[in-house]
């Protein structure tokens, strides 16, 4: 089982914006708030626990304020649905019939803040009644996949600009044109130390929101620090251990929108709220990672993806990885 996501709190004054029940006290239901959990083992669905009581007279809705934001890894949704005993004996829907839950909802300028408007559609003139702490809905973490010719860019607006603002300029432009800024920066040059160096500093100073962007290097089974610009960094990474372990290990680029989140997350720079990791690669085996942090949450998206893996390649290229004074692998 993946682990891939994680339920926070919201801040009280999130919470007390967006609670609406006259009849019920915010403080009181802000101090009952409850993570979602699994009944069982077994359980697919996460259920999520009213704050407060709910009283539902056949035909009436009420907007639930759950407390509740979910920190979700990139190509993760999470899913509502009424819970079934509800929707059996009262036919409790949700207004938008499912819930969908984007991974990016959670930088939102609302925190993220789980919202369910709820409904009693029930024919039977049975009044609902549920006390704080009851089950009410549940969700459940499902992957999703892309198309093959996806490109989009945007990302939700949490208050932490948009993938428009990705590099020092503040153009997608200045992004795609990085790739080759870092190949006219490596032209006639192969010796690994120096073109890494010249990339981090690349990087470092031509994206917007980055305080950390360097290398670290595959060295006796496992990652030592290499070329970069930001603060001094932790020295050596085991495979098993952080993103850039983990995107060495799977050999693939591993795009975190919540460095909190992922499970294992190695705080070099405390400031650190996200993370884009790109394994570098030399006659088909990992040789190291190009590290980029930010601390924005969810800077990265699939522009600067896209970019960085270029960058990368370019890099792979250009080096005479031989020359390298420490063992690559
Ligand atoms: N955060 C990384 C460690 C390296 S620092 O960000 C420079 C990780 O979790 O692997």
């Amino acid at each position: 089982m993946q682990r891939i996501a994680r339920f926070e709190k919201v801040s009280l004054p999130q919470f007390q914006s967006d609670f609406s029940d006259p009849r019920s006290d915010a403080c009181a239901a802000y101090a009952a708030i409850v993570m979602p959990r699994r009944a069982t083992r077994g359980s697919a669905g996460y259920d999520f626990f009213l704050p407060a009581p709910l009283t539902l007279a056949p035909g009436e809705g009420a907007l639930v304020a759950t407390g509740v934001r979910a920190l979700i890894d990139p190509g993760w949704a999470l899913v509502l649905a009424p819970r079934s005993g509800l929707g059996f004996k009262y036919r409790l829907q949700l207004d938008n019939t499912v819930g969908i839950v984007d991974s990016d909802y959670a930088f939102s300028d609302n925190e993220g803040h789980i919202l369910a408007r709820v409904f009693n559609d029930g024919r039977a003139g049975k009044t609902l009644s549920l006390p704080a702490g009851a089950a009410f809905m549940q969700g459940l973490l499902l992957p999703f996949g892309i198309t093959e010719d996806d490109e989009t860019m945007a990302v939700r607006n949490g208050g932490f600009g948009s993938t428009d603002a990705s590099c020092a300029d503040g153009s997608d432009d200045a992004l795609r044109a990085l790739p080759d800024a870092a190949q006219a920066l490596f032209e006639g040059e192969r010796h690994p130390l120096v073109n890494l160096s010249n990339a981090a500093a690349l990087l470092y100073d031509g994206m917007r929101d980055v305080n950390w962007c360097g290398f670290y290097l595959m060295d006796g089974g496992e990652l030592v620090l290499g070329p970069f610009c930001g603060k001094p960094a932790c020295r050596r990474i085991a495979l098993t251990r952080g993103v850039c372990g983990a995107a060495a290990s799977q050999g693939r680029t591993l795009v975190v929108a919540d460095v909190h989140a992922f499970p294992g997350h190695i705080a070099c720079d405390a400031a650190s709220r996200s993370e884009l990791v790109v394994p570098l690669f030399h006659e088909g085996r990992v040789i190291g990672v190009l590290d980029v942090d930010s601390p924005r949450p969810a800077r990265f998206g699939g522009l600067e993806q896209d970019a960085l893996e270029r960058v990368a390649r370019a890099l792979e290229d250009a080096c005479d990885w031989t020359r390298a004074e420490y063992r690559l692998r």
